[in-house]
């Protein structure tokens, strides 16, 4: 009989040489907690596909960016949603509109604590929930959007926005996000491209989230879950125009994308947890199939062992503080 000279098991024997041998460890500094304001709230509104997760008032979101700073968590990204809603998302662009009010805010509450990001995009605040403005055909219409998203990313630097997120997919956004930013003297902010961002199934519970008006899909835009290759030609294209940071989305069903695109990437390379994954498991784990914090524990890890250096995760804030406890 032989035994094996190669014992694997020795590194795994106590907790402690576990620790000491890890290769990858979580850390808040790399989390970044998406949030949601919506107008006219006085109270947070739950939201029901996302136990845990609510319609900030604007009281409310103040506190959770301080909680997030307090707790050493790298950055917030901000979505807003509107009273009212327009075919061209006016609301978005509105200097005084909710998300660019709750940009100020948070910006005056935190300062530079942490990282605050904004979602450029108009699906919140159009009237027919697309992520641009509709041609006759009913199509979206790229060019006339990208003139939008302009607009959109100068009226949230002026807010006071660190980090813009153009999430539509629009062909051309990091560019003119870019330039308009630098011709409105906005030269320091930074650009998260969304630069592949799958058409998926699993934003269901953000469409609650958002009070999303939408009745088809986003496939016109929105890459394909058949692509592989072409994720790497749209964050190519984002780099040359200009990206700060690249962003994978969803996460768990795309962790080869996103070590495709850390293998390549030279600027940070970000992913999102997004809202149906959230849900998922903490339907399972209401339901006693799975334990809850080692799944969250788990899914986050192995976002971050593919290659994300940042993860946008609804669980920010608690895993930062169970970080926190476990030191
Ligand atoms: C678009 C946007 C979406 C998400 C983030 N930005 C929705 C979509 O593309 O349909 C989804 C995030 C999530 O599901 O958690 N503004």
């Amino acid at each position: 009989m032989s035994f094996p000279q190669h014992r694997p098991r020795r590194l795994r024997s106590t907790p402690a040489i576990r620790r000491l041998t890890a290769e990858n460890r979580l850390s808040p500094a790399e989390l970044v907690l998406p949030a949601f304001i919506r107008e006219g709230l006085t109270e947070p509104v739950p939201i029901s596909s996302m136990p845990g997760v609510v319609q900030h008032s604007s009281a409310t979101l103040k506190r959770a960016a301080a909680e997030a700073a307090g707790l050493g968590i790298g950055g917030i990204m901000l979505f807003g949603i509107p009273a009212h809603r327009d075919a061209t998302g006016s609301a978005g662009i509105d200097p005084d509109g909710v998300l660019n009010r709750a940009i100020a805010d948070v910006r005056s509450e935190v300062g530079d604590a942490l990282v605050i990001m904004s979602d450029v995009c108009l699906d919140e605040f159009t009237d027919h929930g697309h992520c641009g403005v509709l041609a006759d055909d009913g199509a979206v219409d790229n060019d006339a959007t990208l003139e939008l998203y302009a607009q959109m990313a100068v009226a949230q630097a002026n807010a006071g926005a660190h980090v813009l997120g153009p999430s539509g997919m629009m062909d051309g956004q990091v560019g003119v996000i870019r330039s308009a930013l630098d011709d409105a003297g906005h030269q320091e902010i930074s650009v998260l491209a969304y630069a592949a961002k799958y058409a998926s199934a699993f934003y269901g519970p953000f469409r609650e989230a958002v009070d999303s008006q939408l009745t088809g899909d986003r496939r016109t835009y929105q890459m394909d879950a058949a692509n592989r290759r072409e994720a790497l030609h749209e964050v190519q294209l984002d780099l040359e125009e200009g990206a700060d940071m690249v962003m994978v989305k969803p996460a768990m069903s795309y962790l080869d994308i996103v070590a495709d695109v850390a293998a390549m990437s030279p600027v940070p390379v970000a992913a999102y947890q997004i809202s149906g994954e959230y849900a998922m498991i903490e339907a399972a784990a209401a339901n006693g199939w799975i334990d809850r914090r080692r799944s969250i524990e788990e899914s986050v890890l192995g976002i971050k062992r593919a290659g994300a250096q940042i993860i946008l995760t609804y669980w920010a804030t608690e895993l930062a503080t169970w970080l926190k406890e476990s030191k």
